[in-house]
């Protein structure tokens, strides 16, 4: 796992208040518990962490619509398989009607995530595991597990919804989608996470909140 020092943020993706913190300390407790699930994978994948604070990840043990989690920066980042069931629910009309910020118009993403799925390739979602409510840990709604479950991500603290591509209902605590963080593929099957080849200029420090 990487190690790297505390990220650097400006000051508006600082403000959780007192609440927020503890909050965050009480819904981690249990929300980092139940994201287990979703974590899969792992031992047989490779996860590179280099010194330039980006990691690589092998992604082909990753079959269709499985997921796992790896930590980034001190924060867990999903990486999820979607399958072609999940890309078109992602762009069925009546779903986009429900998204706060469905054009991802908020910068929560690098610009090459800036489209309708929010990562670089379609089949692969690499998002940042942090609500942007008050920053508890969502879990991954396995599709079919719920009515709404389609395979997004739900918050426990107090119950936001986001979809496969962290896009967060409207009505929802949480004010913006998931963060992307910046990605580049290596290879078909090795993202490298931390730089994004489309968008360089791309810092974390940009985004709204996290
Ligand atoms: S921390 Fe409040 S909904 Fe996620």
């Amino acid at each position: 796992m990487p190690q790297s020092d505390t990220p650097p943020f400006p000051d508006s993706t600082k403000r959780r208040d007192l609440l927020a913190t503890g909050t965050l300390a009480l819904g981690c407790a249990g929300a980092c518990a139940l994201a287990v699930p979703f974590l899969n994978s792992l031992k047989n994948t490779a996860i590179t962490s280099l010194s330039d604070n980006t990691l690589e990840v092998d992604l082909s043990t990753l079959a269709p619509g499985q997921g796992m989690t790896v930590q980034w920066q001190d924060w867990p980042v999903f990486i999820q398989r979607r399958t072609p069931q999940m890309l078109a629910a992602l762009q069925a009309p009546a779903h986009i009607a429900t998204l706060r910020d469905a054009d991802s118009k908020i910068l929560q993403q690098p610009k090459d995530a800036t489209n309708w799925h929010r990562s670089v390739r379609p089949d692969y979602g690499v998002l940042v595991g942090i609500c942007t409510h008050l920053g508890c840990v969502p879990t991954f709604e396995k599709p079919g597990s719920a009515p709404e479950a389609k395979g997004g991500y739900f918050c426990p603290c107090h119950g936001s919804h986001f979809d496969a591509a962290g896009r967060v209902v409207q009505r929802a605590p949480a004010p913006y989608n998931l963060p992307v963080p910046p990605v580049t593929f290596l290879s078909d099957t090795k993202i490298r996470i931390g730089h994004s080849a489309g968008d360089p200029g791309f810092s974390m420090s940009d985004i709204q909140q996290i």
